[in-house]
């Protein structure tokens, strides 16, 4: 069986002034009626999975529990982070938690599978998903650290990129991992779209907990012992396991894919086609929407005269857009972004301006 453990610490920036550091991203509702954590959540209920293991925020810890309860779902832990120390020590604490009931349960040797999944992207093609996980897992559980691929149509640096290095014996759909490179510079990445043997990570790793510990212990092993000890010193709050701030302190920032994925020997990849989408910045929400004959996506209450290719999206009052091409449009109650389509990644700018000016 196969445990998964829902990353949900980021802040998604890019989707101001809808997303907020209150309340990010993957607790709205940007795909449908259930939120993208909710969608998460139910992408892997049932079947082979185990309950999941919820890592977030301190702060988000009632939204979290409120959505899960909205489904009838429960966590099989939610651990809370006092600050993000992003995903590395986010997976080590999943990890070594799960390691702990695997040793409850008198099974201290094993070595149990995490699927570690963010909480705010979109994936249209559900049974694609699982049978990617389906191919995954015999590899994974020979002891394969494996990413999930998708085929890049742009040279997008905010994504890391897989060489996939032919295929692995005795594992059919799995390939060996060749490089990983996280977020390369625009002029590498335009050379491995054009390079074609390359692919998207998607930011879903299918790992044996204790391998990917010992994996990060290696190079990182200050990381390893902070999560450890917050773990250890963790204190249990109804549902939630709150880890200990002053030893969590002492942990260093970094992601899985620079702290293990770019170093690992032991990497596999699954190509897949799953209708994925990071849903990143507002220019890609208008990407996966529903599209009127002129091009134009959007949301609530809106009037649009002699406008293309626009993006709105109203939460709050009637939008009305005359004469523009190529535009992103949000409302809420407190604020409005106007911005072009293009532009729609240099949002980051603006909260971050919003920040530093308190
Ligand atoms: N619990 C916790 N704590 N979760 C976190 C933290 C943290 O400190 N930081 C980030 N997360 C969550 C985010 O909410 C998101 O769901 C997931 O972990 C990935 O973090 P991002 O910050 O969104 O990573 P990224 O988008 O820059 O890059 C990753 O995803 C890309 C695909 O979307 C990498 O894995 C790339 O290689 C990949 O291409
Ligand atoms: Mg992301």
């Amino acid at each position: 069986d196969i445990t998964p453990v829902i990353l949900s610490g980021g802040s998604g920036t890019r989707l101001w002034p809808l997303s907020r550091a209150g309340y990010p991203k993957q607790f709205l509702p940007f795909a449908g009626p259930l939120t993208l954590f909710q969608d998460t959540v139910e992408r892997v209920h049932g079947g082979r999975y185990r309950a999941p293991l919820v890592i977030c925020n301190d702060e988000h810890r009632f939204i979290v529990a409120e959505q899960l309860r909205a489904r009838g779902r429960s966590a099989a832990g939610i651990l809370l982070e006092p600050f993000g120390r992003n995903t590395a020590p986010a997976v080590a604490v999943a990890a070594l938690c799960r390691l702990e009931a695997c040793e409850a349960a008198g099974e201290a040797d094993a070595d149990p599978l995490i699927l570690v999944m963010p909480s705010d992207h979109l994936i249209r093609d559900v049974p694609a998903f699982h049978a990617a996980v389906e191919a995954a897992a015999p590899a994974a559980a020979a002891g394969r650290l494996v990413t999930f691929g998708i085929q890049p149509d742009a040279p997008e640096t905010g994504y890391g990129y897989i060489q996939a290095a032919g295929p692995l014996d005795g594992y059919p759909g799995v390939e060996a991992l060749g490089r990983f490179v996280e977020k390369p510079d625009r002029a590498t990445a335009e050379g491995y779209v054009a390079d074609g043997s390359y692919r998207w990570n998607s930011g879903i790793f299918l790992f044996p907990a204790r391998t990917y510990l010992a994996e990060l212990e290696a190079t990182h092993p200050e990381m390893v012992a902070a999560c450890r000890a917050a773990l250890a010193a963790s204190r249990e709050d109804l549902t939630f396991r709150r880890l200990d701030a002053a030893a969590f302190e002492a942990c260093p920032s970094d992601s899985v894919d620079y702290a293990v994925m770019e170093r690992t020997r032991n990497g596999a990849v699954v190509p897949v086609s799953m209708g994925w989408n990071d849903l990143g910045a507002w220019s890609s929400l208008w990407e996966v929407g529903t599209r009127d004959d002129h091009g134009n996506v959007v949301k609530g209450d809106v009037v649009l005269e002699d406008t293309q290719d626009t993006f709105v999206w109203s939460d709050h009052g009637l939008v009305s857009v005359v004469g523009l091409d190529s535009v992103v449009v949000v409302t809420t109650d407190d604020a409005v972004l106007v911005a072009h389509r293009d532009r729609a990644q240099d949002v980051k700018a603006v909260v971050e301006r919003l920040k530093a000016e308190g």
